[in-house]
């Protein structure tokens, strides 16, 4: 949660830090504040509210300072407040601290500070931290340039937790200090200036070379240096990463909001992640080289991940089962972290995160590896924090994903997972060669089917503009349609803030059928054409009732009832997804578009959920 940025140069730095955090705001967005230092003091600004609430801060564009700190807050301890919003400072005003993450001894910590006479301003547990640092720097009696290095890491081993921090210091005017545990912080290098971010989109209009820092690494950064420590301040060195993205990636050129942007990008994104693997012959993987020996000794595959990654699992489940003859469930990293599951050396665990940095995906992730499994990351940012710590690291290449709600990640993942179970599967050998080729030939056409449903939106929208008041939706279907209603389920929920569920078809009339009454908005989706009159059955079922069915299908349907129909090109029931989740991700912009929410950042929700 939340977003960090960091400036140290020649320029004003804050004009630097206010557009970065702009940038990060999907990640946190209910306070936000800046630190810079000038004629020896440090300055804090913040406000309660978007990023763009500082503006009306008296004095704001007033400040001249070449380095500071910035922080768009998820507010985890102590409710959206100036008070608590970051930077907090300690109580003599010399230190100033952003924190991303939550400190889970702040309690016993404060309650030790106010023993020793220390006061707090603030509801947060951050606020415990700049005055730990000024404990350990008063307690400190050797005057060296590494003393508050030295303070900042004697009160990281006070910190239970997660946590990003950047520090600025009263007594060193010149040097910004950062450190992470569990909580994602980048270093951009320039040319007598560097930066700081919570991730690479913010800062990528500035510099394409980064530094990604691994947990418990403490980093000084100066206008021409950066240094870097380990936990015991001994120096070590860290080799830049160049990034590929373009600045342009994370901008909405010219859409409304990056949701749509994101929505139109599909193809592209699709495209991009198949890239070559389909090209000839057996699939190849960067980063992968498992054996067909090892994978005949599976017994068990594990998908685990939060939310849309994790219905992307969901539909890879059917894929790998069907091509690969081997059992997989699909968990919920909070779940699955917590509950002692069955793995061993015999099992693949596949992490799925478009981040990459879900703390409850990564400790699931940690919890495998603990267990003698071999660990697989799919994830969207090179170089995130899961996919160092897994043992093999595959990635989609949707491009960095601005909006909170999910869309090309999730296609991207399905694609990519798909183009997994192939690969699987042509080591394993357990079923025909065709089925594995018609497949490779139905992901190819995905890009361009795509392309085709985006060509017209009206029929999705003039729906959207019918039932946008309703409160409650159902979406239904069967097989990977279930699935997919799940993730269409959701994307409702997130942006439009409707209640909704998503039943298996065959389940409705084991209970779920009592809620269907007169007028009552139902997505059913009918894409397999084994499974189609089944379906069709359960549709009519709650037809009969008085539903209004607006129905996406690629089969060639009666239209019984229905309100709606939206056709949809055809293609395996195993990637049928890729394409009914278009109109769902459609459906759900325009209720939202249509009732004047903020797309892109929905209430209650951040992009990057760092905390458990
Ligand atoms: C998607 O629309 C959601 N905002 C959310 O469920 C998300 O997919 C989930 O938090 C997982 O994120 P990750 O892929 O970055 O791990
Ligand atoms: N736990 C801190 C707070 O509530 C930081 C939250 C965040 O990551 O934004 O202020």
């Amino acid at each position: 949660m939340c977003g960090i940025v960091g400036y140290i140069g020649n320029k004003k730095a804050s004009p630097i830090l206010i557009n970065g955090l702009l940038r990060l705001e999907y990640r946190g967005y209910d306070s936000a504040g800046i630190a810079t230092i000038e004629n020896d003091e440090i300055k804090v600004m913040k406000n309660k509210g978007r990023v763009n609430n500082l503006y009306e801060l008296d004095g704001i564009n007033d400040l001249v300072g070449t380095i500071g700190i910035a922080h768009t807050r998820w507010a985890t301890h102590g409710k959206p407040s100036k008070e608590n919003s970051h930077p907090h400072m300690d109580n003599s005003n010399s230190f100033a601290v952003v924190h991303n993450g939550i400190i889970e001894n702040y309690n016993e910590l404060k309650n030790m500070l106010i023993e020793k006479g220390y006061k707090f301003l603030s509801a947060t547990d951050t606020e415990v931290i700049p005055n730990l640092i000024h404990y350990y720097f008063e307690q400190d009696k050797t005057d060296d340039d590494k003393k508050i290095l030295r303070a900042v890491k004697s009160t990281c081993k006070d910190l239970k937790g997660s946590y990003a921090i950047e520090i600025l210091s009263i007594y060193n005017k010149d040097k910004m200090i950062v450190v992470r545990k569990d909580s994602p912080l980048v270093i951009g290098k320039g040319n007598g200036e560097n930066y700081l971010s919570s991730d690479i989109p913010a800062i990528l209009s500035y510099t394409k070379d980064f530094y990604l820092l691994d947990d418990n690494e403490i980093v000084e950064l100066s206008r021409d240096e950066v240094k870097f420590y380990n936990q015991d301040l001994k120096e070590i060195q860290k080799p830049i990463k160049s990034i590929e993205w373009g600045a342009l990636s994370a901008e909405k050129d010219g859409y409304e909001d990056f949701m749509l942007k994101e929505i139109y990008e599909q193809p592209k994104a699709i495209r991009e992640t198949v890239g070559a693997k389909l090209d000839n012959g057996s699939i190849e993987i960067e980063g992968l080289n498992l054996t067909k020996e090892y994978l005949q000794s599976l017994n068990k595959i594990y998908i685990v991940a939060c939310g849309t990654a994790m219905h992307a699992g969901l539909v890879a489940k059917t894929t790998i089962e069907k091509l690969c003859k081997i059992s997989v469930e699909v968990d919920i990293a909070s779940e699955f972290r917590y509950r002692e599951p069955l793995v061993d050396e015999k099992t693949l665990c596949i992490y799925i995160s478009q981040s990459g940095e879900t703390a409850d995906t990564i400790a699931a992730l940690k919890l495998a590896k603990s267990k003698g499994a071999k660990t697989l990351a799919i994830s969207n940012v090179i170089g995130s924090s899961i996919t160092r710590e897994a043992d093999y690291s595959i990635y989609t290449h949707a491009g960095p994903e601005i909006a909170v709600a999910s869309t090309k990640a999730y296609t991207s993942q399905v694609v990519l997972l798909n183009i997994l179970g192939i690969y699987f599967a042509e080591k394993l050998e357990r079923v025909e060669k065709e089925i594995i080729n018609n497949l490779k030939q139905d992901i190819l056409n995905l890009p361009s089917q795509i392309e085709e449903i985006l060509k017209d939106t009206n029929q999705v929208k003039n729906f959207a503009k019918k039932v946008y008041k309703e409160k409650d939706m159902f979406f239904l279907g069967r097989g990977t349609d279930y699935a997919v209603s799940l993730e269409g389920s959701l994307k409702l929920k997130e942006i439009s803030y409707i209640h909704s569920e998503s039943y298996a078809s065959g389940e409705l009339k084991h209970g779920p059928i009592a809620l269907i009454e007169n007028d009552v908005t139902v997505i059913a989706t009918m894409t397999n054409p084994d499974l189609v009159e089944k379906s069709i059955s359960n549709v009519q079922e709650v037809v009969t009732r008085g539903a209004k069915v607006f129905a996406i299908t690629s089969e060639d349907i009666k239209n019984d009832g229905l309100s709606q129909v939206i056709k949809i090109p055809k293609t395996n029931p195993l990637i049928s997804p890729v394409l009914s989740v278009i109109p769902m991700q459609l459906f759900s912009y325009y209720i939202s578009k249509e009732k004047g929410l903020d797309v892109d950042k929905p209430r209650n929700l951040a992009k990057s959920v760092t905390v458990e």
